[in-house]
Order: structure tokens, then C-alpha cells, then sequence
């Protein structure tokens, strides 16, 4: 029952239910068949990682666009080992006992990124022990400069806020300040899930200057980071391919389109303005997801990602201007807010989207549910979860 009268739209949403009146070329569409793109956060179970298929199937109009999380965790793994194995031993191992020892912060021990980080770190250092838990680890061994080394996670931390929020920055900054003075010279390398994290740890007073330490997004003050010797790695998810896609999708699926050209018009193939997304994105039709890949950032290649860096090949077009509501589950998180709110901005215009950005607080759905209503003033829905379990609380609003 896709058409109805404004009429009787009137009187649904004089009785409390909510549905758009005109999408514009005179058709009436439904909240509930409205475009729906999870991004970021993938709809999940937070303790098995399993795809929630049922937040993915809400209706045909339904993707997620995200990045290769998997993928990401082996490249940040590949990058700390191909550092180590050129490093020179003596200055990394510091109290000389032959054992290199690392500090994890985890992020959210319930989020996709955080796990798949965590497997692919310990795969790479040799102390995964078939779970992502914090503590549940073996000993592991790596090559430094061509000399074997044992490896061992002195501790990993989930970094909890005091407000109870994930990922949290100052988290981090308490405890490499607890670590560097419980631990001492037997902390050899820092490893963070995140950028916003390692950027953290470097802020604590008596951060062990010259340890090397790796994060994850290739946020701009990471890419500083590097540039100045800070830092010594990260990992570029692709914030520019993945705004993009996610507004791309919206704009196809909002265009009319079906089937593949839905995630492949303006993404493998230029959409019918003329734009491609440069870098590629890879579809999973399993999981209807999008995703962009990770690259390795490190000192020799870092300039390639300092700030400002948009893709040329996405320019303004002329398509109709459609309203979008977006969730942002932390107002405070440094990736999402620092680095992929801006490219939200940046492209949402050429595309013709009318972006209107409701923040939460990264701890309580009800700081994003509670700004996800109004829904007749809008075509379209993008959605980045406080929890990643939580999509049915967004789809059962947008049931009427
Ligand atoms: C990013 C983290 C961010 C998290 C939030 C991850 O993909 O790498 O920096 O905190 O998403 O959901």
C-alpha cells in the first residue's frame, strides 16, 4: 500500500503515526519503504560479531557501508610486524630481556573494528589465542631487525569513559599513565585500536618517549602525528569512499535505482551525473554491505593522507535536493566526528543531500533514538549506532 492521500496522511499523523506526503515527483512513500543505510557501526551481536540480518532486511532499500574490518585488522598487523622486523633490536627492547612487550587499548570489546583489530594485532605478534577478550592471550613471538624475539601483551584494556562511552580518548590517557609506571621499561610498543586512543596514550605525562606506537583511521592529527615522529603507524580505513558510498547509495537508491546498480552506479561505474568514486568499494551481497579498504600509513607514505585530501572525481552535480536524518552515535568520537562528519559535509552537497546530523553521547541509544523522529520530513535515513545490536530500536520507529 504504497499510495495513500494527503488526506488521509493528515488525519495518520494527527493519530501519532508518521509518514511522508510527497517525495518530491508527486509519489507518496512510506517511512518504512524510505532508503536505510547503517554506516560505520555494523548491525551485530556484540559478543559473537554475527551479522544481524534482520536490521539488514528491514526492506529492499536497506545497506550498510562500512570498510573491510577483517582485512583492516591483518593490515595493522602486517604494519607493526614489517616495522619490527626493520627496527633495530637494541633500541627496542629496552630492558634488553629478549621479550618484547605491548600494550593493547581495545576500544569496545563488543564492536566488529575492535575485534577484528585485536585478531589481526595478535595474529601478527603471535599472542592471539582464538579470542578477542582482553587478557586472553598466549605468548607469541616476532622477528626485530632479524633476531627472534618472544612477544608477550603485558595488558589489553577495553577503554571505558567514565560516562560510560567506548573508544574513549582519556580512557586511554589513564591508563598508559598507569602502565608506564606499573610496567616500566618492559613496555617495548604501544598499540592503540584506534587513533583517538593512541593519541591519548601519547598525552599521558609520563608517556616512554620513543616507544613506537600504532593506532587506526588515519585521522588528521594522527597524520600530523607521524609527520612530527610522534607516531609511528596507522591505518587508513578510507573515510573519503566510505562517506561517499554511503551517500552514494542513499542518492541511487533515492533515484529510482535497483538491483546491482544500487551499489554500483558512482561506485564501480559513474552514475548517471557523471561521478565514480576513485577508490574501490567492495559489495558483499550476503551481508549488503559496502566496503571500502585500508591502507598502511607509516613515515614513508603519510603525505599522501595529510588533511584536505578529497576525491576529484566525485564533483557537483545537478540532482534534485532529497532530505537525509543521520545518526552519529558520539558526538565525542575523534573518527567519526574529526574525520567522517567533514566528508559527510564535504560530499553531501555535490550529491544533492540535504544532511540533517543528529549526535548522541557513544553511551545511551536514547541520545540518538530520541533526536530520530520527524520522519515525514525527510527521504532518507543513515544510521550509526550507539550499540551495534540496537538496529531494530531505529526500524521499529520508522514502522508507520
Ligand atoms: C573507528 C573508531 C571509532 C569507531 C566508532 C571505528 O571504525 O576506527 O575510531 O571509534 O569506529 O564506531
Amino acid at each position: 500500500m504504497k499510495k495513500v492521500i494527503c488526506s488521509a496522511v493528515a488525519l495518520a499523523i494527527a493519530a501519532g503515526t508518521f509518514m511522508s506526503c510527497n517525495n518530491g515527483n508527486g509519489s507518496k512513500v512510506l517511512n518504512k519503504d524510505k532508503p536505510l543505510v547503517f554506516f560505520n557501526r555494523q548491525p551485530s551481536d556484540p559478543s559473537t560479531g554475527e551479522i544481524d540480518m534482520n536490521s539488514m532486511n528491514w526492506n529492499d532499500k536497506t545497506y550498510y557501508v562500512g570498510f573491510d574490518a577483517a582485512g583492516g585488522g591483518a593490515v595493522q598487523g602486517k604494519l607493526i610486524a614489517d616495522f619490527l622486523s626493520t627496527a633495530d633490536p637494541a633500541a627496542i627492547d629496552r630492558n634488553d630481556d629478549g621479550t618484547i612487550g605491548y600494550v593493547l587499548c581495545i576500544g569496545d570489546v563488543g564492536h566488529n573494528d575492535s575485534k577484528a583489530r585485536t585478531e589481526g594485532i595478535r595474529k601478527a605478534l603471535g599472542t592471539w589465542d582464538g579470542s578477542t577478550d582482553p587478557g586472553k592471550v598466549k605468548e607469541g613471538s616476532i622477528k626485530v631487525g632479524g633476531k627472534e624475539f618472544k612477544v608477550v601483551e603485558l595488558e589489553g584494556k577495553a577503554m571505558t569513559g567514565t560516562d560510560g562511552s567506548t573508544w574513549n580518548a582519556n580512557a586511554a590517557t589513564e591508563a598508559m599513565g598507569g602502565w608506564a609506571t606499573k610496567f616500566g621499561t618492559a613496555i617495548d610498543m604501544v598499540v592503540s585500536n584506534n587513533d583517538g586512543m593512541a593519541m591519548g596514550c601519547l598525552q599521558a605525562s609520563n608517556y616512554p618517549a620513543g616507544v613506537p606506537i600504532f593506532g587506526y583511521d588515519a585521522n588528521a592529527d594522527a597524520i600530523e602525528a607521524i609527520g612530527a615522529g610522534k607516531l609511528t603507524g596507522t591505518v587508513s580505513q578510507n573515510v573519503d569512499a566510505q562517506a561517499t558510498a554511503t551517500l552514494q547509495v542513499l542518492r541511487n537508491l533515492l533515484d529510482g535505482l535497483s538491483g546491482r546498480d544500487v551499489v554500483e552506479s558512482g561506485i564501480a561505474k559513474p552514475d548517471k551525473y557523471g561521478n565514480q568514486i576513485s577508490a574501490a568499494v567492495d559489495y558483499i551481497p550476503a551481508t549488503k554491505a559496502l566496503l571500502a579498504q585500508n591502507t598502511g600509513v607509516n613515515a614513508s607514505n603519510w603525505k599522501l593522507y595529510t588533511a584536505g585530501q578529497r576525491d576529484p572525481l566525485v564533483k557537483q552535480t545537478n540532482a534534485p535536493e532529497k532530505k537525509v536524518l543521520l545518526t552519529i552515535y558520539n558526538s565525542a568520537d575523534n573518527f567519526l566526528s574529526s574525520s567522517y562528519l567533514p566528508a559527510l559535509n564535504y560530499y553531501a552537497p555535490l550529491l544533492g543531500l540535504k544532511l540533517t546530523v543528529v549526535q548522541g553521547d557513544g553511551q545511551n541509544e536514547s541520545s540518538c533514538l530520541d533526536k530520530f523522529t520527524n520522519f515525514g520530513n525527510y527521504d532518507a535515513f543513515a544510521i550509526n549506532m550507539v550499540k551495534t545490536n540496537s538496529g531494530r530500536d531505529y526500524t521499529d520507529k520508522l514502522k508507520y
